[in-house]
């Protein structure tokens, strides 16, 4: 059979084209391989809104929650636990309403991300009074006492001024005022809140 001039001829087999097939192919196979492995080495790209599925230990109760990774304490305990005693001021770590604690020290929710606490203990101040109803004895000094006015900023204070009897820093009045002095009041309660602290004192 006669081959149609349309027809490429056959390019002829050499050995150099031998070669020059067989280095491009092994460079080929290990190129691929190689980016395989890094591909496998590469860590997954998390997205950091798919939600973080984390157990809080609140007010000695587990809760299982289902968060953005980027919440906060202060959102979870009031947005998703419905746990709103603790407030939100300023949300930037200055006036110390959200104030709650985390293993009997106090933090601030707004600064702190929920997904940080699991296995730890958080106590809000639903948690302080007893089963029964019975007050705190800082709870009940701050009634005593007289110590809040609109009570926005009570939670917070009343959660800190345990932390501060607790931590040995409720000795004077100077020493309370040095030791609350990250929770503000803006009816300028302070008298009489460091009056119930000293009262509460003696209590615990
Ligand atoms: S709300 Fe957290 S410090 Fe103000
Ligand atoms: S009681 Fe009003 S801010 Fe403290």
């Amino acid at each position: 059979m006669t081959r149609s001039k349309h027809h490429a001829r056959p390019q002829a087999w050499s050995r150099r084209n031998f070669l020059a097939t067989t280095v491009v192919s092994t460079m080929s196979v290990t190129l691929l391989e190689r980016s395989e492995a890094k591909a496998a080495q590469r860590p997954t790209r998390v997205d950091p809104r798919a939600p973080l599925k984390i157990t809080m230990r609140v007010n000695g109760q587990d809760r299982q929650l289902a968060l953005d990774a980027r919440t906060t304490l202060l959102d979870a305990l009031r947005e998703h636990l419905g746990l709103t005693g603790s407030k939100k001021g300023c949300d930037h770590g200055q006036c110390g309403a959200c104030t709650v604690l985390l293993n009997d020290r106090r933090v601030l929710g707004c600064l702190t991300l929920a997904a940080s606490v699991e296995g730890l203990e958080v106590t809000t101040i639903e948690g302080l009074a007893a089963p029964d109803g019975t007050l705190h004895p800082m709870q009940q000094a701050f009634i005593d006492h007289d110590a809040f006015q609109c009570g926005y900023c009570t939670p917070g204070q009343i959660v800190s001024a345990i932390a501060c009897v607790n931590e040995g820093h409720a000795e004077s009045d100077a020493e309370i005022r040095e030791h609350m002095s990250g929770n503000l009041c803006r009816c300028a309660a302070y008298p009489n809140i460091v009056a119930a602290i000293k009262q509460a004192k003696s209590e615990m």
